[in-house]
């Protein structure tokens, strides 16, 4: 299960790998996208709160929600070096994305940075949506990103080969070089098993190697389109990027953009 998977080492390397503190453009486009649908905010999936206290520092109200209580321990730590104003107008708490009821509603849900994929089965991904959609206030939106998939990486074998992602410094001293495989291929269920490998040395000399295991779901344009509709939503915008570009053949991201087809009542069934 997820929270399992993050309520790991994971935490405590997540905010200072480059592979997500280099990860600027979806801050802006997330602060750009409150600006034009307006606030209050829920943020599924917020982990270590990377865009939820960027958009707290921007004057929006944000509650981020997330499975993991050792990302959550993070945000809560980042949020207590917040401005006192900023602290005020963000929430955290602990929740499965498939399956709350906050009994409030938002102008804004956003699910930044691939939690989606997280959801392997096509019945919490529904349950996802459903959640979400009821709790978005009359004319709000639903923002969620995914990568577009790479048809290699659903079955060339030189996936399965350890690839260099990063090497990086902590500010504690600890040398970082995070390497990456796809360990299985499960293309009738849209699922690749993968492994981040965590090999670090310590400042006292102490070698450890830790690994990141987990299972992604990779999706298809239509199909997410197909499930935002089964949730009563319609696409407003889709993206390729978070510069706004269309969705080409070598677009990295798939950013959908939706609104509530319905105002309320909608049932999903499998
Ligand atoms: C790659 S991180 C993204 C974190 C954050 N959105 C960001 O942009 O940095 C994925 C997050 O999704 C969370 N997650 C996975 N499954 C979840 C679920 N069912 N409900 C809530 N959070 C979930 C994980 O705990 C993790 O913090």
């Amino acid at each position: 299960m997820a929270s399992e998977l993050y309520d790991s080492f994971i935490a405590d390397y997540y905010d200072e790998s480059p592979v997500v503190s280099g990860r600027l453009q979806d801050v802006a486009f997330y602060r750009d996208a409150v600006r034009e649908f307006g606030d209050p905010v829920l943020e599924l999936g917020c982990g270590t709160g990377r865009i939820t206290m960027a958009l707290a520092e921007a004057g929006k109200r944000i509650t981020g929600l997330d499975l993991s209580e050792r990302m959550l321990e993070r945000a809560v730590k980042k949020r207590a070096a917040l401005r006192v104003e900023a602290r005020e107008r963000l929430h955290l708490m602990q929740g499965d994305m498939a399956r709350f009821d906050l009994g409030e509603k938002f102008r804004l849900v956003i699910i930044p940075f691939r939690p989606f994929q997280h959801l392997l089965e096509v019945r919490q991904q529904v349950d996802c949506l459903d959640c979400a959609r009821k709790h978005l206030a009359p004319g709000g939106r639903l923002i969620l990103d995914v990568f577009q998939t790479d048809a290699e990486r659903m079955h060339d074998p030189v996936h399965l080969r350890e690839m260099l992602v990063t090497e990086y410094k902590t500010a504690d001293g600890r040398l970082v070089r995070i390497t990456e495989r796809i360990v299985a291929f499960h293309r009738a269920e849209q699922r690749n098993d993968v492994e981040m490998i965590f090999s670090i040395r310590h400042p006292d000399g102490r070698q450890e190697r830790l690994v990141f295991a987990w299972t992604l779901r990779y999706f298809f344009r239509y199909e997410i389109e197909h499930l935002l509709a089964r949730g009563g939503f319609e696409v407003a915008a889709e993206y390729g990027n978070f510069d706004r570009t269309p969705i080409r053949d070598d677009s990295p991201e798939m950013i959908f953009v939706a609104g509530t087809r319905q105002a309320e009542g909608r049932q999903t069934t499998l």
